[in-house]
Formats: C-alpha cells, sequence, structure tokens
C-alpha cells in the first residue's frame, strides 16, 4: 500500500501559501505516493483544485480527513493545538516548527508519539541546499520587500528624461548581504535603481557588485566575520562608526531595507529616530527584520506605519504576499525532503537517523525529543552561539568541537592552563623520545599548525562558509596527494626514506579524484547559488 502525503489548508490568518503544487503532486506519485489535498488548500495561491485532480491528487472535504487518512503530512506554517490533537502515533509531520522559540509545541508534539520533520532545522551543508526552504523563502521575502517598498514610494526607480522633465533614479540602500539582501539589491538595481549596500562581513563585497549595487564599507576597520564566516557582534567602536555611515545614507537615499540579523541574537537596532528624521519626506523603509525585534527603532511588527513623513514597513509575511511563487518552491524543498526519505522509490518514508540532513531536520522521533540535533560534523554555525534560525530556550551548548574556540571568548584561565599542559607534555617529549622520533614529531607539529591556520583563515567567498572550508581542506589534500605522486626526488622533502610505494601512488592519485569531485562540485554549487540572484 502506498502511503498517503496529506496537504491541508493553511489555517493561519492570511496565510496564503500551500505546502504543495500540481507539477510536484506528479512528482510524488513518481515516488510512489499518493497525494490527498484539502479543497480549496491552493485558493490562497490561486491553485484551483481542479489542477490538482488533474495532476493526480484525491481531494480530501475538510481537514479532518486529510489528517485522518494522510501518513504523512505536509505543512507551512506550525500547527496550531487543533491541528496538534489531529496528530497520531505512527504519523509523520513536516513543517517549519521554530523548534527553539516553541518549546511548548515541540512537548505537545511529542506526547502525540508522532515523527515531526522541521523545514527551519535542516542543516546548512552544501547536500541540503536544495531543501533548505529558508534561504527559498528569504529569497522571496527579499524581493518582495523591493516590491512593497516600490508601492510605498511615490515616484520611479529608475532615471528617465522625459519631456516633462528629468526623473532621477531612486536611491536604494540595503543593510545585510545575506539571502534576502542580495535578492533585495538584485531585484531593486534591476528596476533601475542605484543601489548601495552594506553588511559587517567585508566578503560580501563583490557578490553586492555582481548584483548591481555598491558597497558601502564603514570608516573603521574590523573583521566582521565571526567563526565559520557568519556575523559578529561588532565592537562599541564599530557600531560606532556604522551609525555615523547609517545617519550619512539615511539623509542621501529614498528607500532602506534592512535584513541584518546574526543568527540567535535580537536584531541590532541600526536606524535611530533621528535617521528616520532625517530622511526625505515619501521615503521608504523595509524592515525585514521585525519579526525579530527589528533593526529600526519605529518599526511596529506586521504593520505599515507613517512617521516623520516616512513609510515603516514592518510585514512579516512577505513570502506569503507572493503566495504562488512561495508555494512552489516550498513545495519543491519538501520534495528533494521526500527523495531523501524514501530512496528506494517505493512509496514508504524511512527516517533514516544516520543520515546528517534527515537527523538535523527531525526535532520529533516517534514521540521522542530529538531536538536539538548534535552539530554537523563540520558546522556553518558559529561556535558557542545557537545554531542559526533557532533562537531561544536552547540549552547550554557545551564546547565546541575543535573550531578554535570563536563565538564565546574561552576563559583566560582554562586558555593558560591548556597552554601549560601543552608546554608540560612537549618538554616531557623533548627530554626522553629518542632523536629520530623528535625530528618526525617536529614536522608533525608543524603541519598540523600551518594545516589547521590555513583551513580556518580562509574567507568564504559565498555566505555558505562550509563550502569554503570543505574547500581548504580538498585543497590541502591535493597538496599532500601531489607530493606522494611527485618522484621520489620531490617525495624526499617528506622526510628520508620516504619513497613512495605504489600502493601509496595509487591511493594518492584516488584521493586526488575524490577531491577534486568535492573541489569542482563546490564550484558549481556556488555558481548555481549566485545564478539565483542574477536576472
Ligand atoms: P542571513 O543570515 O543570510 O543574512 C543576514 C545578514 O545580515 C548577514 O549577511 C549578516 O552578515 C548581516 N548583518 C548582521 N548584523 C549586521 C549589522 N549589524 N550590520 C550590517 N549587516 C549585518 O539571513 P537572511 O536569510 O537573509 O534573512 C534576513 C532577515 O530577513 C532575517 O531576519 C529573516 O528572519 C528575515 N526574513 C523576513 C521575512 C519577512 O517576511 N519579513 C521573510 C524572510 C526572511
Amino acid at each position: 500500500m502506498p502511503q498517503v502525503i496529506g496537504v491541508p489548508k493553511e489555517i493561519f490568518p492570511g496565510e496564503k501559501r500551500v505546502a504543495t503544487v500540481p507539477d510536484v503532486v506528479e512528482k510524488l506519485r513518481k515516488l510512489g505516493f499518493s497525494v490527498l489535498v484539502e479543497a480549496g488548500a491552493g485558493e490562497g495561491a490561486t491553485i484551483g483544485d481542479d489542477a490538482y485532480r488533474a495532476a493526480g491528487a484525491d481531494i480530501a472535504p475538510d481537514a479532518a480527513s486529510v489528517w485522518a487518512q494522510a501518513d504523512i503530512v505536509f505543512k507551512v506554517r506550525a500547527p496550531n493545538a487543533d491541528e496538534v490533537a489531529k496528530l497520531r502515533a505512527g504519523q509523520t509531520l513536516v513543517s517549519f516548527i521554530w523548534a527553539g522559540q516553541n518549546p511548548d509545541l515541540l512537548k505537545s508534539l511529542a506526547a502525540q508519539k508522532a515523527t515531526v520533520l522541521s523545514m527551519d532545522s535542516v542543516p546548512r551543508i552544501s547536500r541540503a541546499q536544495k531543501l533548505d526552504a529558508l534561504s527559498s523563502m528569504a529569497n522571496i521575502g527579499g524581493y518582495r520587500a523591493v516590491i512593497e517598498a516600490a508601492h510605498a514610494f511615490g515616484r520611479f526607480f529608475t532615471g528617465q528624461i522625459t519631456a516633462a522633465g528629468k526623473v532621477p533614479p531612486a536611491k536604494v540602500f540595503v543593510i545585510g548581504a545575506g539571502v534576502a539582501g542580495l535578492a533585495a539589491i538584485g531585484a531593486a538595481s534591476g528596476l533601475g535603481a542605484i543601489v548601495r549596500a552594506n553588511d559587517t562581513r567585508p566578503e560580501v563585497a563583490d557578490q553586492i557588485k555582481s548584483l548591481g549595487g555598491e558597497f558601502v564599507p564603514v570608516d573603521y576597520v574590523e573583521e566582521g566575520s565571526g567563526v565559520g564566516g557568519y556575523a559578529k557582534v561588532m565592537s562599541e567602536g564599530f557600531q560606532k562608526a556604522q551609525r555615523d555611515t547609517f545617519a550619512r545614507q539615511a539623509k542621501e537615499v529614498d528607500i532602506i531595507i534592512t535584513t541584518a540579523l546574526i543568527p540567535g541574537k535580537p536584531a541590532p537596532k541600526l536606524i535611530t529616530t533621528e535617521m528616520v528624521q532625517s530622511m526625505k519626506p515619501g521615503s521608504v523603509i523595509v524592515d525585514m527584520a521585525a519579526e525579530q525585534g527589528g533593526n529600526c527603532e519605529l518599526t511596529e511588527p506586521g504593520k505599515i506605519v507613517t512617521k516623520y513623513g516616512v513609510t515603516i514597513i514592518g510585514y512579516t509575511d512577505l513570502p506569503s504576499r507572493l503566495p504562488r511563487q512561495s508555494s512552489n518552491l516550498y513545495a519543491t524543498n519538501l520534495l528533494r525532503l521526500t527523495e531523501e526519505l524514501c530512496k528506494t522509490k517505493d512509496g514508504q518514508i524511512n527516517v533514516n537517523m544516520e543520515d546528517e540532513v534527515l537527523r538535523g531536520a527531525t526535532v520529533v522521533n516517534s514521540g521522542e525529543v530529538t531536538w536539538p540535533p548534535p552539530a554537523p560534523r563540520l558546522s556553518a554555525a558559529p561556535a558557542g552561539a545557537t545554531p542559526p534560525k533557532a533562537a531561544a530556550a536552547m540549552p547550554a551548548q557545551k564546547k565546541g568541537h575543535g573550531h578554535g574556540g570563536g563565538g564565546e571568548p574561552a576563559s583566560a584561565g582554562k586558555t593558560a592552563a591548556m597552554f601549560g599542559v601543552a608546554a608540560l607534555v612537549f618538554l616531557l617529549i623533548g627530554a626522553y623520545a629518542p632523536v629520530t622520533f623528535l625530528g618526525h614529531f617536529t614536522v608533525f607539529v608543524l603541519a598540523c599548525f600551518v594545516g589547521y591556520m590555513v583551513v580556518w583563515n580562509v574567507t568564504p567567498s559565498l555566505h555558505t562558509p562550509l563550502m569554503s572550508v570543505t574547500n581548504a581542506i580538498s585543497s590541502i589534500i591535493v597538496i599532500g596527494a601531489l607530493v606522494q605522486i611527485a618522484p621520489p626526488a620531490v617525495a624526499s622533502v617528506a622526510g628520508e626514506g620516504a619513497r613512495p610505494d605504489d600502493l601509496i601512488r595509487w591511493l594518492a592519485v584516488a584521493g586526488i579524484a575524490l577531491t577534486a569531485v568535492n573541489m569542482f562540485g563546490g564550484f558549481a554549487v556556488t555558481r548555481r547559488m549566485l545564478a539565483m540572484f542574477r536576472k
């Protein structure tokens, strides 16, 4: 018997998205599932029941029948209490859950003895990019922020010279060039505006330029990338210099779009009341971080308000305002997840907890809370901070797993003690180890040090630091392997008598081939990500 995927209508007030679309229904059926959609579920996204029927879905008269018949339920918004009550043992729910912010919801889901996969918990690793619903929604949010700004702004974006007079182009300033910010830069420059952008991570300057924007630096020297390539909280001196820069921009530009956020922290207040007062009448601010408290002091979450002649848009449902697009992308993200869940293509899912992606996404497994997941083997999140998108209510973090303890400052005493112990160990080795061993040991220690510095000091060129780190590791493997297959004269640099035999050479060849796949794959994924934002 094929398992049934059920899609109820979203009941959150104003939510227009739907968790599957007809094109995806066909593909889910090819994976062996039957699909049951509640009547009217696609109304908000202008998808009629007939379109679902034509794609092979069954239509259920009401939500109760969907929940009763489905083995797997697909949703967009986290379920409310009524929906949780309908969840039964053995059933699987896939939805946004925001486990960090909703501990009570997590408990009530576990009490139903069901299995729950949360789309906001999908780990940010290269393999999982195709099911990264947070990025697809942020991309849409950034685009829609520009459309909202254009709607509220009383002028053209593009400059024109007409018989009736000269129209200057609108000036747009984007703060935070992550997924949402880059999408906003692309959309605003596409409409013909002059776009400027600022981010605390200087490495995004090239991405801003490649999308038609201009990077506005802050006149203060401080490295803005935290561990793993995410932003970090900046020093007081930097923040003051940044406020001065923003104050100058506020006087000049017509539209400000803010997306600045550090995962797990409240949104930094970057646009003050005085800056709003200094803006030209008719200017617009779109504060995408409204839900996390807003980047502007005057933002009212969920609302559009006018203060000092400036329209401040604090919508928290931007993706839902482009319902057809966001339903399409979200449904595709869910399809990719289903492919991971059903590798056998026989209409039966298997939540394999050994799989890093499925483990990360599973927040409740047959009634047992499995959130937070263990840190990914190569974490893209800042060590010592909460994982991305999972804010409050995190249990205390254990000390990181190996990359230098960034994020939380390690206590000075602990560090000194560690150095003391290391010095003692080296002293003992130096005093008692045979001389031949010491030569090898010195090379080994230096290699560890150089390798560590090379890998962790790579500047992520995209905002997926993981890819940069894995590519750095690959490069080191390639260099090592090249040394091994090189003629003995070169190979002997590695140490006396290091003549490689045939087995080592072939292992080195295999190493080069495998790491080449990773390196070129990394570049291919990077190109695809940038292409997402290009016209
Ligand atoms: P992201 O983490 O990819 O990007 C945030 C960017 O802000 C990063 O590039 C970071 O370096 C930068 N940043 C952090 N602090 C900064 C500071 N003080 N000054 C300048 N730049 C700073 O996040 P993503 O996915 O782009 O989302 C951005 C925001 O948009 C989030 O708050 C997200 O919740 C929100 N969002 C809102 C939607 C809505 O409907 N309002 C829809 C989708 C996303």
